[in-house]
């Protein structure tokens, strides 16, 4: 009660990436420690605070627009709004100024300010952090994670690798490794609170270094911690991906056999005009070599259609990837110019919206099918899954090491390991029955 009095009452609310979830997480403890109390109800709260994503425009316009819609829905009522996460780094000269509807922004580096940005705020001064460091590891914050089966853990922060079309260098600023130390010790801490998967996260955990230890010395370390059930990671850049890596994949009961390898393009000239240093061939090869280590390894993708100049035959080269590959699973977008990167700087964004949405039909279409086909090859099969969220005696859902969904009709709880036997599959998921 003390606190709502202090106007001290937090929603906080999450968009984008696993990244800012983590982030947000540590924000709930920087805060919490500093006597700050979080709510689910926006109405009930003193002050909002959303955690944001500036990757493709359509993420940065809808937090405008929900920003506008709060101010209108809180109709005079001294709410606070802040902006928090990539957007302040990206949108901070839109976000500033007298006419502005947020009254504090603090970006990826400025969480340990957030208390003294809050109070400034509450003064009704607009305040503001946005300054991105090449130190800041937020090490020895130990995130207020909500109960369940997953826990983020940030290995690095930043990136900086330059593809051309991405805001992530800029909204999240140059790269950073922790340290090793402080890593193990957050996941033996998970481990003994039960969490039985942890998923490690960097824009591209394959530049991982620190002392002597590299990705692979790192997620070998962890999945010797007792107790860890499943270990995941993401995201590989296809560039840098050691074959130590994918035998320490192999060779690890707790390593999930899945990698999430964004390809972006099929066409070698388009990762030319990315800055992904890696051609098509050099795609395929890494991914025959990581099949030969790990047969069963299942692969999933991120693809963008219509970056600046690609023509039908480029087009056709990602197609062409994408039938030989045979991804489980491709999570594919239209090319969003963004403003400050490369890409925007060089090239005009020349692919008509009619075009890019033709390219990823077609594409999802082939891509569905091919999830589908690969899925249906389960049938029969009995796979073991994680359930992750709470079910009911209907429908339940669990998880496969391959990061296939697998439903079922029984109940089981959060954190069970169920074996299924599937009988049904779509290119979305497994279905299966319950084996005891
Ligand atoms: N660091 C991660 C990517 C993070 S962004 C990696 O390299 O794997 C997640 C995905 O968003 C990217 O893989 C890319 O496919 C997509 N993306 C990034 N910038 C984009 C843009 N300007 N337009 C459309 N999609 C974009
Ligand atoms: Fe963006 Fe490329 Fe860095 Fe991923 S690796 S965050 S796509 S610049
Ligand atoms: Fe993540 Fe979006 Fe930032 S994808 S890194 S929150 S721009």
């Amino acid at each position: 009660m003390k606190n709502m009095d202090m106007r001290n009452n937090i929603f906080l609310k999450t968009f984008g990436c696993q990244m800012n979830e983590y982030d947000s997480e540590l924000i709930r403890s920087i805060l919490s420690e500093k006597g700050y109390t979080f709510t689910e109800s926006e109405q009930e709260a003193d002050i909002i605070m959303l955690n944001t994503c500036s990757v493709r425009e359509t993420a940065s316009r809808k937090i405008i627009e929900l920003v506008n819609f709060l101010r209108h829905q809180l109709n005079g009522k001294p709410t606070l709004i802040g902006i928090l996460g990539c957007m302040a780094t990206d949108q901070k000269l839109n976000l500033l100024g007298k006419k502005s509807k947020v009254d504090f922004i603090a970006g990826p580096d400025s969480y340990q300010k957030l208390p003294e940005l809050i109070e400034i705020a509450k003064t009704k001064k607009q305040s503001f952090d946005f300054e991105l460091s090449k130190e800041i590891d937020y090490d020895g914050i130990y995130p207020t994670r909500k109960k369940g089966v997953n826990a983020w853990l940030a290995i690095m922060r930043g990136c900086d690798n330059f593809c051309t079309f991405c805001i992530v260098p800029y909204t999240r600023g140059r790269e950073r490794s922790r340290s090793p130390q402080s890593i193990l010790k957050e996941a033996r801490k998970l481990a003994a609170e039960g969490f039985p998967q942890v998923t490690l996260l960097g824009q591209n955990v394959n530049s991982y270094h620190a002392g002597d230890y590299n990705f692979p010395r790192l997620i070998k370390e962890v999945s010797a911690i007792k107790g860890i059930k499943r270990i995941r990671f993401m995201s590989p850049n296809p560039k840098d991906f050691p074959n130590a890596l994918v035998e320490t994949i192999a060779s690890s009961d707790n390593i999930c056999k899945h990698v999430h390898l964004p390809l972006q393009s099929g066409s070698s000239r388009i990762l030319d005009l990315m800055n992904r240093t890696y051609s098509k061939e050099n795609f395929l090869t890494l991914v025959s070599q990581i099949r030969k280590t790990c047969p069963n390894i299942a692969i999933t993708t991120d693809i963008i259609v219509g970056f600046p100049t690609e023509t039908d035959e480029d087009f056709v080269e990602t197609l062409d990837v994408l039938k030989k590959v045979r991804f489980d699973a491709a999570f594919t977008f239209k090319y969003s110019q963004r403003s400050g990167t490369i890409a925007q700087k060089k090239f005009k964004d020349d692919i008509s919206p009619d075009v890019k949405k033709e390219r990823i039909i077609a594409l999802n279409k082939i891509q569905r099918n091919i999830s589908l086909e690969e899925n249906q090859k389960c049938i029969g099969k009995t796979v073991e899954a994680l359930v992750e969220e709470e079910g009911t005696e209907k429908e339940c859902r669990g998880r496969t090491d391959s990061f296939k969904i697998v439903s079922f009709n029984e109940k089981r709880a959060v954190g069970d390991f169920v074996k299924i036997k599937i009988h049904d599959a779509s290119f979305f998921g497994l279905r299966g029955k319950l084996v005891d």
